[in-house]
């Protein structure tokens, strides 16, 4: 048992080293991206400097895939320093690098083909594939304390419902994450704040569990989170306020897609939901407007007063616009930090909640 706690703890340290490598890889590599995708004709203009000079400089766009391609370096590297697990592992743990890869694939192809709306909120079920076919986990859900009465048993199989479960999982995940955008940094840095609340969350498991089992699962969501933290840091000090490059939804499918399968496999999906609370509050205020009741333009941003430099709420139905109607007219930085607050408050509130109810499960 001690041998396993100290194979753990240098797999992840090793990851964690690997890691830093990657950040200074992506660091060198964005701003040589950059010039091939500008001269290929990926670039956008930064919509809220409508107006001022910077608004009129080509941001090159698709810088996920920089972030995209170090990671699956770093995660197939990374295999040969796991000295704990057996060969089940291996098979879910490329299962889930060939999603992920699938993902980037889709990401770009949207990208590069700017595909409709439609067919883009279906793109992650499908690169959800290899991994719910390799699925072998079990699928059954662990029935709360208080509900077991009425339910008759304390833990429930769902079969195939529990695949299907997972796959709206991968659909949510990306899409959410892609549409709580169009501010400089908030894409990647949401990532970032969830992401770190997914590694506190992982090691907070491995230290509190004395079931090596369980363990594992919370190191392999580690070694997958750890890289998306590292080389979305590198990206995010290119994307910051005033981006110097877009991040494309190559990144924002990609970011989505190791989230929910580091959930999927690590057995959290339910924490994971929580530290999404934004997103879901942002798609259910998106629902009118996604489901085609109300008319979807395709940029849902706030106007931006080039004399003030301020943003101010429309009445399109996403999380930036509400907020800024309740708060007032703010610039595009602070409305960021503001969001990203929002964010990491939610995740305090997760590890709040999930430390009231630990004693609904076991
Ligand atoms: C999603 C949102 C859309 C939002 C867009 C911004 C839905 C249904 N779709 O669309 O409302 O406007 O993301 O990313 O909610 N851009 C900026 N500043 C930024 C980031 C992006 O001006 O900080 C602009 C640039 O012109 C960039 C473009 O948005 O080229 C990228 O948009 P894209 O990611 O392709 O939009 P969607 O994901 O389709
Ligand atoms: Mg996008």
């Amino acid at each position: 048992h001690y041998k396993i706690e100290q194979d753990l703890r240098r797999s992840i340290l090793i990851n964690a080293a690997l890691c830093v490598a990657g950040f200074f890889l992506t660091q060198r590599m964005i701003p040589v991206a950059s010039r091939y995708v500008s001269k290929r004709g990926l670039f956008g203009f930064d919509i809220n400097k409508k107006g001022t000079p910077q608004g009129d400089v080509k941001v090159p766009e698709s810088l996920g895939i920089v972030v995209g391609i170090v990671f699956l370096v770093l995660a197939i590297l990374f295999q040969y320093f796991n000295f704990t697990s057996d060969s089940n592992w291996l098979v879910e743990y490329n299962a889930a690098l060939a999603s992920i890869c699938f993902m980037i694939l889709l990401g770009f192809v949207d990208d590069v083909l700017d595909v409709p709306w439609r067919v883009k909120l279906v793109l992650p079920s499908i690169a959800a594939l290899p991994l719910l076919m390799a699925y072998a986990g079990h699928t059954t859900i662990i029935i709360p304390k208080p509900l077991v009465s009425y339910v008759g048993q304390e833990v429930l199989d769902l079969g195939w419902v529990y695949k299907l479960y997972m796959g709206l999982l991968a659909v949510f995940c990306t899409n959410s994450i892609n549409i709580h955008a169009g501010l400089n940094g908030l894409e990647v840095g949401q990532t970032v704040v969830i992401a770190s609340a997914i590694v506190i969350h992982n090691l907070m498991q491995i230290g509190a569990s004395s079931d090596p089992e369980y363990k594992q699962a919370h190191a392999f969501s580690i070694y997958l989170v750890q890289p998306l933290l590292a080389t979305s840091l590198a990206l995010l000090s290119y994307n910051w306020y005033p981006s110097s490059v877009f991040v494309g939804d190559t990144y924002t499918y990609f970011a989505g897609m190791t989230m929910a399968v580091v959930g999927i496999l690590g057995h959290y999906s339910e924490t994971l939901l929580i530290f999404f609370l934004p997103q879901v509050l942002n798609f259910l205020l998106s629902l009118p407007q996604l489901s085609g009741y109300v008319k979807c333009p395709r940029h849902r941003l706030p106007r931006f007063n080039p004399e003030t430099g301020l943003l101010t709420g429309t009445r399109d139905g996403t999380l930036i616009n509400f907020y800024l109607r309740i708060v007032g007219p703010k610039s595009e930085k602070s409305l960021c930090i503001h969001l990203l607050f929002v964010q990491a408050l939610g995740c305090c509130f997760c590890f709040m909640l999930r430390y009231f109810l630990a004693g609904w499960y076991k």
